[in-house]
């Protein structure tokens, strides 16, 4: 499977090419990602962790992710190199993510880190693919390709609780589909930066998607879409 301008080779000017993914909280996402960016051997960058880390440290430092202040101070001195940890994959990190995403300012921080990941893709690779929420949009409104990856709350909520579990956590259903329900709100009403499709995006809906099934589409449609 490939498609013409994602052949292995950097598009042409030697500017790499960009595959941008945007969509809601649990739509796959960020799996998605992994495999488009392992197919085509391009760097990828999860940028809900950016947003995750932040959150995490506005919390370790006591403070509230809700404060603009403290939340932009976090974004202006984190440590890219350090979002393996695994708090930052809870469902406390997520929550303080999308509060202090929703400040101008921590995007504004964020904007100039994302857009050099693309424009000169770790490795040498000869394109990025980063997944988020205003990739899209705000942050690569260019690239080339563009997939908006969504699915219904219901079926995030049972992917997330699943994830939660193996991941060890204590989690439940109700609990998970109501943190979600409160954090789509959050993130598609927020004035910077909404989560939204750009207008040329591919929309895939995943709710009847396994991981292997929704990479097939993606491919599918950019391959009919010659992106
Ligand atoms: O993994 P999941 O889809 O639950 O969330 P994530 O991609 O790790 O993002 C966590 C939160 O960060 C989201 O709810 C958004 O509020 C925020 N975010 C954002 O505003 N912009 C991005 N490009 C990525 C994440």
């Amino acid at each position: 499977m490939s498609n013409d301008r994602h052949q292995g080779s950097a598009r042409g000017g030697g500017q790499p090419a960009v595959i941008a993914i945007d969509g809601p909280a649990a739509s796959g996402k960020g799996t998605l990602a992994k495999r488009l960016a392992a197919h085509f051997r391009y760097a990828h960058l999860d940028t809900g962790k950016l947003y995750r880390g932040v959150g995490v440290a506005v919390l370790r430092s006591g403070g509230d992710p809700s404060d603009a202040a403290a939340a932009e101070r976090a974004a202006r001195s984190l440590d890219a190199a350090g979002l393996d940890d695994a708090r930052l994959r809870t469902a406390e990190a997520g929550a303080a993510a999308s509060k202090v995403a929703a400040h101008p300012g921590v995007r504004a921080a964020l904007l100039a880190l994302q857009r050099d990941f693309a424009r000169r893709p770790p490795g040498g690779a000869a394109g990025a693919v980063l997944d988020g929420r205003d990739i899209g949009t705000v942050i690569c409104p260019d690239a080339p390709t563009k997939l908006f990856v969504t699915a219904s709350v219901e079926a995030r909520a049972e992917r997330r609780l699943k994830e939660l579990q193996a991941s060890g956590a204590a989690a439940i259903y109700a609990a998970v589909l109501q943190d979600l329900i409160e954090r789509d709100h959050r993130d598609s009403t927020r004035s910077a930066a909404p989560l939204k499709p750009a207008e040329d995006a591919i929309v895939l809906d995943t709710t009847h998607l396994d991981a292997d099934a929704t990479f097939a589409a993606a491919i599918a449609a950019m391959t009919s879409r010659n992106t």
